[in-house]
C-alpha cells in the first residue's frame, strides 16, 4: 500500500490562542507610545498575523514581505529571493517582523540584515515557533510563541508543498 502523510497535533488551538495572547501583551507592554510597523513574512505567517493584530490595540500598520528559500518541500534551498518587497518605506519606522518558524535561521537573518540596510529606528522579530537544532546561522527572537523540534510542521499557516496552511492546529507530519 501506498504511504501516507498524516498531520499529527503537537499544538492545538487552544494552546495557539493562549500564547498568542502572551505575544500580544508583550509586544503592547514594550510598544506603549510608539507606531509600529509589522512586517509579515508571506505566506507562512498570515494566519498567526491575523491573529495577532486582532490583540494589539496599538497604532499600527501592516505590511507583508514574500521570501523564498525552500523550494516547494522539506529541505531550505539556502538561497533565498525576496519575491515581494515591502510597499511601506522602513526607513525610520519601529518595524517588527512577524515570522512564522525560525528553522536554519537563514531566511531571517537574511531578512534581518537586508531591512536593517533600510534604516528603521528599531528592528525587532516576533515568531511563532523556533526551531533550534539544528541551526545554521544565530538568530535572536525577541518574542517567541513555541520552541519546537526538528520536525517539519504544518498548519495555522505553514504548509509542506502548499498544501495543510489551513489546519487550526499546528501538526507535524508523521509517515504511515
Ligand atoms: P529557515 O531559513 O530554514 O530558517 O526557514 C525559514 C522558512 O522556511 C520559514 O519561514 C518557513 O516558511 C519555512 N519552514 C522552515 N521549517 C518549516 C517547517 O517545519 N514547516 C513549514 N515551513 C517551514
Amino acid at each position: 500500500m501506498a504511504s501516507e502523510t498524516k498531520p499529527r497535533v503537537l499544538f492545538d488551538r487552544q494552546r495557539i490562542a493562549v500564547t498568542v495572547r502572551r505575544l500580544a501583551a508583550e509586544i503592547k507592554k514594550d510598544y506603549q507610545g510608539q507606531d509600529i510597523l509589522l512586517i509579515g513574512v508571506l505566506k507562512g505567517a498570515f494566519v498567526f498575523l491575523a491573529d495577532l493584530i486582532r490583540l494589539l490595540d496599538l497604532p499600527l500598520e501592516v505590511d507583508f514581505i514574500g521570501l523564498s528559500s525552500y523550494a516547494r518541500g522539506r529541505e531550505s534551498s539556502g538561497k533565498i529571493q525576496v519575491t515581494q518587497p515591502a510597499s511601506c518605506p522602513i526607513k525610520g519606522r519601529d518595524v517588527l517582523v512577524i515570522e512564522d518558524i525560525v528553522d536554519t535561521g537563514l531566511t531571517t537573518a537574511f531578512l534581518l540584515d537586508y531591512l536593517s540596510r533600510q534604516k528603521p529606528a528599531s528592528l525587532r522579530l516576533c515568531a511563532l515557533l523556533d526551531k533550534p537544532w539544528p541551526r545554521r546561522v544565530p538568530v535572536t527572537i525577541d518574542y517567541l510563541g513555541f520552541s519546537v523540534p526538528d520536525k517539519f510542521v504544518v498548519g495555522y499557516g505553514l504548509d509542506c508543498g502548499e498544501k495543510f496552511r489551513n489546519l487550526p492546529d499546528i501538526c507535524f507530519l508523521e509517515d504511515n
